[in-house]
């Protein structure tokens, strides 16, 4: 048995809060009379700040709450990754407090390689990044923060297995942490500076989501599984369908997914946009679930609240209207595989076969991927299992290579224990650490004769853009569940069908796969795993000093950014103009790059280096007001030594992709004030706000077309918006163009809250919360 996890403060607990927040439920009940209410708005706002101010604030006496109202909240934990942990922790320690207002976890995840296998790629990558880790752990021992060290698992498994829970609130810096509404938690990706405000106690600041419902009909069986729920939903409503909602699942197909299952679909909620994704409590699923991870208090408690009536925080109430609802049968839902380059892009795998002969996509591929945050379940694992079972029985190898994901140490242990690990490596599979390696591109691939030949994968993980997983923008990641990677792997061909289709034998003979099985929890439960991977303890301790040396390149203490001008923005310049998609790695690259999270001088060295310019039609290349031809970061650069303003004009969904910050930090650090885009991504505008730039969209988005890179920019009623608190009148930009030096006015809208213009004024979040803490 695992021992109990440490329970020796409230603070510290691994239990929601329920007493309070039942409390809570019962004031909305007052303020709202009558309403019924979502899941999602249960517990959100059972976790408001201040419920009444919240609710009616902007609204029409709490009638329109949702895209109307600005919630604060104050959610019960925060969880950071490696990468990310680092600004969030140097930013927390700007405020000068002795440990954080809530509880919180670090988990060393992203900075760990996959090649050769854990054995050798853990070692390695731990040498490497010793001195991040070594920050890391000081900074958790001090500030009373969980560590959990490189190879104990990946975030948001771990979190699933220990801290998520029905009813609770979690901050995540990471953009899949909705991974734990599968355990019915709101839990949603943040940048660092939002889970600055929780580990500080202040609220945190959401525009109330509207709510999409996903009613589940019927029974998988067969070959789908839960993940191919999310890729057939990612195709319907797109990367950008959900943006702004949450997604609620419920119906009575609910009742057939395992725990785990819901994970995984809520974790590909961040693929279509979504706030976050989350499933009603399910005493079938989710209690195995608890107890099997050791927290059968939290699900007998859970049990209890669920069956309170009114007071039933875990469930949406009937009657509870959706913005709109989606309906899956699941009876007749088929595999299906999502790619290449976007994860929308979604065929049915009977379909497949045609789609790539049509694209034109390659016959062939070179890896099977299976594991990740994603789909690293004991189900899966065991699912996948029996398929190579059958192979191997055939006396069949993988014809990709086949690489091996578990998603904890947790589950790394049980599945050795209890033999599948044996079974794939004997098929020649190759496991790699607990940790994120090729799924965040961390993978020193082998396979490739040329570095950036075309090619594809196969993958059970969740995201696909290009260069994502081995640096190679031409490497077409197709995105399955792991027993259709596991499958296809025997055969090598991207136009298999696992379910139709036949493997030649070398006897003469053919070998067809049957339909996966597997057990969604260990008979035996889950095995301990290695002791040196437990976290250390949530208390703080002030005598320990946070390790980080002067010289070192990466890692620097954070200069605080410079206040607002006292009047409008004038002889702002454009930096680029960026030509179609523009996500977080565009802006902020990773792989090689996660080497320097911690160090926002280096890290801004790859600045936008992956957006397409509108005026030269290339990647990574502007022009200087003289003519002169610079990579992106090189001309931020210059112009920040030479102290001159910029701006960035882009077209849709502006910072899709991810919760990273450094694609807010650098541009800000390199003299960004305005990014004005005909839409952004919801975490990405946050994360602007926080950082002290201004996200703005178009009102007439032709007037994209009217821009070019150098054009001098001032703003005209912006700085009366920003006193005002958000309200005001118009904002328009007075463009003077670079060439010719007509000039023109563009319209152009905002969403600034109160508390955004404050931080905007003040220079970033962080000026005010420092300012606040220290009083
Ligand atoms: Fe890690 Fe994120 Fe992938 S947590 S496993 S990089 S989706």
């Amino acid at each position: 048995e695992r021992p109990a996890p440490p329970l020796a403060s409230s603070v510290n607990s691994r239990t929601p809060p329920y007493a309070k927040l039942l409390a809570r439920l019962q004031q909305i009940r007052q303020l709202l009379p009558g309403r019924p209410l979502t899941l999602a708005e249960k517990i959100l706002f059972s976790h408001l700040d201040n419920a009444e101010e919240s609710l009616f604030e902007g609204t029409r006496n709490g009638q329109d709450i949702r895209g109307k109202a600005t919630l604060k909240l104050k959610p019960d934990r925060v969880a950071m990754q490696d990468a990310s942990a680092q600004m969030a922790l140097l930013q927390f320690m700007s405020c000068g407090l002795p440990s954080t207002a809530v509880p919180a976890s670090i988990h060393c995840d992203h900075m760990i390689v996959g090649e050769k296998g854990a054995d050798t790629d853990l070692p390695n990558s731990i040498k490497g990044n010793k001195e991040v880790f070594d920050f890391l752990e000081s900074a958790g021992k001090r500030y009373g923060i969980e560590f959990w060290p490189p190879g104990a698992g990946i975030i948001h498994q771990s979190v699933l297995e220990n801290y998520a829970a029905p009813g609770l609130m979690l901050l995540g810096t990471d953009s899949h942490t909705p991974n734990a509404g599968g355990l019915g938690c709101i839990a949603i990706g943040v940048g660092g500076a939002d889970a600055v405000d929780a580990l500080v106690d202040a609220p945190w600041e959401l525009k109330a989501p509207k709510v999409r419902g996903v009613r589940l009909e019927g029974k998988l069986s067969g070959w789908a599984s839960p993940k191919d729920i999310i890729l057939h939903l990612a195709g319907k409503l797109t990367v950008r369908g959900g943006t702004g909602y949450i997604i609620e699942y419920h119906g009575p197909g609910v009742e057939s997914l395992s725990c785990t299952g819901m994970a995984t679909i809520c974790n590909m909620g961040a693929e279509v946009g979504a706030t976050t994704s989350i499933f009603p409590f399910t005493p079938s699923s989710h209690s195995p679930y608890l107890r099997s991870t050791h927290r059968g208090a939290i699900a007998e408690e859970a049990a209890r609240i669920a069956a309170s009536g009114s007071q039933n925080l875990l469930a949406a109430d009937a009657g509870a209207e959706y913005d709109d609802e989606v309906v899956i049968d699941l009876n007749k839902l088929e595999p299906h595989i999502n790619g290449p380059f976007t994860p929308d892009l979604s065929t049915p795998l009977s379909a497949f076969k045609d789609a790539v002969v049509a694209n034109h996509w390659p016959e062939t591929f070179g890896a099977g991927l299976i594991g990740s945050c994603t789909n690293s379940s004991y189900a899966d694992m065991t699912r996948a299992e029996s398929l190579v079972q059958q192979a191997t029985s055939a006396g069949l190898k993988p014809k990709a290579d086949f690489f091996i994901t578990p998603g904890s140490e947790q589950i790394r242990a049980t599945v050795s224990r209890d033999g599948t690990m044996e079974t794939f490596e004997k098929a020649g599979g190759v496991v790699l650490a607990n940790a994120c390696g090729p799924c965040i591109g961390q993978w020193n691939r082998t396979d490739l004769k040329q570095k950036n030949e075309a090619n594809a994968i196969f993958s059970s993980y969740n995201r696909n853009f290009p260069g994502r997983n081995d640096g190679n923008r031409k490497t077409m990641n197709f995105l399955a569940s792991p027993e259709l990677v596991t499958a296809m792997s025997y055969s090598g061909r991207t136009d298999f069908n696992p379910m139709t289709d036949s493997i030649p034998l070398p006897n003469g003979g053919q070998f067809k796969f049957a339909p996966p099985t597997g057990i969604d929890l260990p008979s035996a439960g889950f095995a301990v795993g290695n002791p040196d991977f437990e976290p250390t303890a949530p208390f703080p301790d002030s005598s320990v000093s946070v390790a980080i040396d002067p010289s070192s390149d990466r890692l620097a203490l954070l200069e605080p950014f410079d206040k607002f001008p006292d009047g409008e923005l004038s002889g702002l310049r454009v930096l680029v103009k960026v030509k179609g998609q523009c996500t977080t790695d565009t802006i902020s690259a990773a792989g090689p790059w996660l080497k320097y999270k911690g160090h926002l001088p280096n890290i801004s060295l790859n600045t936008l280096i992956g957006a397409v310019s509108a005026d030269t039609n290339a990647v990574n290349s502007v022009t200087d007001t003289n003519g002169s031809t610079h990579t992106i970061p090189e001309l931020a650069f210059k112009w920040k030594d030479e102290h001159q303003p910029w701006i960035v004009v882009a077209e849709h969904n502006y910072g899709e992709g991810s919760a990273r910050e450094h694609a807010a930090l650098q541009p800000r650090y390199l003299g960004c004030r305005v990014v004005l885009a005909k839409s952004f991504a919801r975490i990405h505008e946050t994360n602007l706000k926080k950082q002290g730039v201004v996200p703005l969209t178009f009102v007439n988005e032709e007037d994209y077309d009217r821009i070019h890179g150098c054009d001098e920019i001032s703003t005209e009623g912006l700085y009366d918006v920003l006193r005002q608190g958000g309200k005001g009148g118009e904002i328009k930009l007075v463009f003077k163009e670079a060439k010719g030096g007509s000039e023109f006015r563009v319209d152009v809208k905002h969403t600034l809250s109160k508390d955004q213009c404050d931080f905007i004024l003040a220079g970033s979040a962080l000026n005010v919360l420092a300012k606040r803490s220290k009083g």
